[in-house]
């Protein structure tokens, strides 16, 4: 049997007023910003506030050993599971779309089956990954992770936030063993798919209603560390001086340079500066700061961030620093599975909307996912192309086409007999 994406009944209503709710947890109230660091109080309200939706819908719900929640639809038949999600974590002042989005429409999609098909063939799963964004723990996808089994021993000791509590700790703290990281582990799993906003202006611009991404961009996250001598403001004359902050400056104007040279799509980016000891009238005896380097092409990456480090190395050299690198992430572009780039466009098509296949210049839990089994991602557009800021929008008549194509591939997957995922 095949299904017209156009007759499933999407409750646009209950989509925004789940978007308002869950976005109004973890918002600062002065900036209308969203932080849900992993394992925070606010973080754990959010994901319990899911785990309700997913409960009123009939699902069997369970929180696994790093804290991602799932929630079930039992199929007929035994064998792997189809999962759909996305995450559940925002960044710092994010938006309520930006993984949000992906949740909600996986519970609009999955409730419009059930009503118009009732139980699946294959089981379907919502999947909520508890940290995507790493922006507390720069953890690297470290709920997708621990899905696939591949967080290391011992990793949950060595990532520390800001405040220096390791994840072990945090976990603890959040009601969660970290010595049981292993067990949330699947082996049984058919597909993934993931909707997810643009956050880029593209399909706006170019008047689409969906982009099917073929490829997930590379991307390096460092922090480097200047290391200089710290000394008196006033007294030290500027020639004798070894700044961190005259080092540290350099090195980001030239990264910063590098991408604008190379041109779209090359990205850097440096998000946070910290200086010590941090007063206005000391120089500083360490400047630190994160670099974030993106291309969907691995040579060009691989020229990017090696003239980077070239630079920084001759440039703490020249003036009497030591620089020290220390990376969170090191991923090369990702493509997706084409079985299932081929279903969704088909399901786009037969819907009648305008979608183009297209990288994603943002990292996603599906580059993690596709290591282990078939995986596919869908974009709506982002208003303006914001994201990663409280400006995140997508009008909810562009959400729906989104959730109706992701509903018709996810019933090719789960309740058509011919369901192959590729
Ligand atoms: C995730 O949002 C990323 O691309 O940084
Ligand atoms: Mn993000
Ligand atoms: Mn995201």
């Amino acid at each position: 049997m095949d299904l017209d994406p156009n007759r499933l009944l999407i409750d646009a209503d209950e989509l925004q007023r789940h978007i308002d709710e869950l976005g109004a947890i973890g918002q600062d109230p002065r900036t209308g910003g969203l932080w849900r660091g992993v394992y925070t109080p606010v973080w754990r309200q959010a994901v319990d506030q899911v785990r309700r939706w997913l409960e009123e819908a009939g699902l069997s719900t369970r929180l696994d050993a790093v804290g991602n929640l799932w929630g079930r639809l039992e199929g007929s038949e035994p064998g792997p599971a189809v999962l759909t999600g996305s995450h559940v974590d925002t960044v710092p002042q994010g938006g309520k779309y930006d993984g949000a989005l992906g949740i909600h429409a996986s519970l609009a999609a999955v409730k419009a089956l059930q009503q118009a098909f009732g139980q699946p063939r294959r089981s379907l799963e919502i999947l909520v990954i508890c940290d995507e964004e790493g922006g507390r723990f720069r953890s690297d996808f470290w709920g997708a992770r621990a899905v696939i089994g591949a967080i290391r021993p011992g990793e949950a000791e060595e990532r520390r936030d800001l405040e220096g509590v390791t994840i072990a700790e945090a976990m603890r703290q959040a009601g969660f063993d970290p010595a049981r990281i292993p067990e949330a582990r699947r082996d049984d799993v058919a597909a993934w798919l993931e909707l997810h906003i643009e956050q880029g202006g593209t399909l706006e611009a170019e008047g689409l209603d969906i982009g099917v991404v073929h490829t997930i961009t590379g991307h390096r996250q460092q922090r480097v560390r200047v290391y200089g001598r710290q000394d008196h403001a006033g007294t030290t004359p500027m020639d004798i001086r070894r700044d961190a902050m005259a080092g540290a400056a350099e090195m980001i104007q030239h990264a910063l340079g590098v991408a604008e040279r190379m041109g779209r799509p090359t990205v850097a980016t440096v998000g946070r500066v910290d200086a010590e000891p941090g007063a206005t009238n000391v120089v500083p005896g360490l400047v630190s700061f994160t670099l974030d380097l993106r291309d969907a092409d691995a040579a060009r990456l691989a020229v990017l961030c090696g003239e980077i480090d070239r630079f920084n190395t001759e440039c703490a050299a020249r003036r009497g620093l030591r620089v020290e690198r220390e990376l969170f992430m090191d991923r090369m572009p990702v493509p997706l599975t084409p079985a299932l780039q081929d279903l969704l466009a088909q399901q786009a098509t037969r819907a009648g909307l305008r979608w183009k296949s297209m990288p994603s210049m943002a990292g996603h839990d599906s580059e993690i996912m596709v290591e282990r089994w078939p995986s596919g991602m869908l974009f709506v557009p982002s208003h303006d192309g914001r994201s990663h800021t409280p400006a995140e929008f997508t009008p909810i008549e562009q959400v729906v086409p989104g959730v109706r194509v992701l509903a018709a591939a996810l019933y090719q997957l789960a309740y058509s007999p011919a369901g192959s995922p590729g």
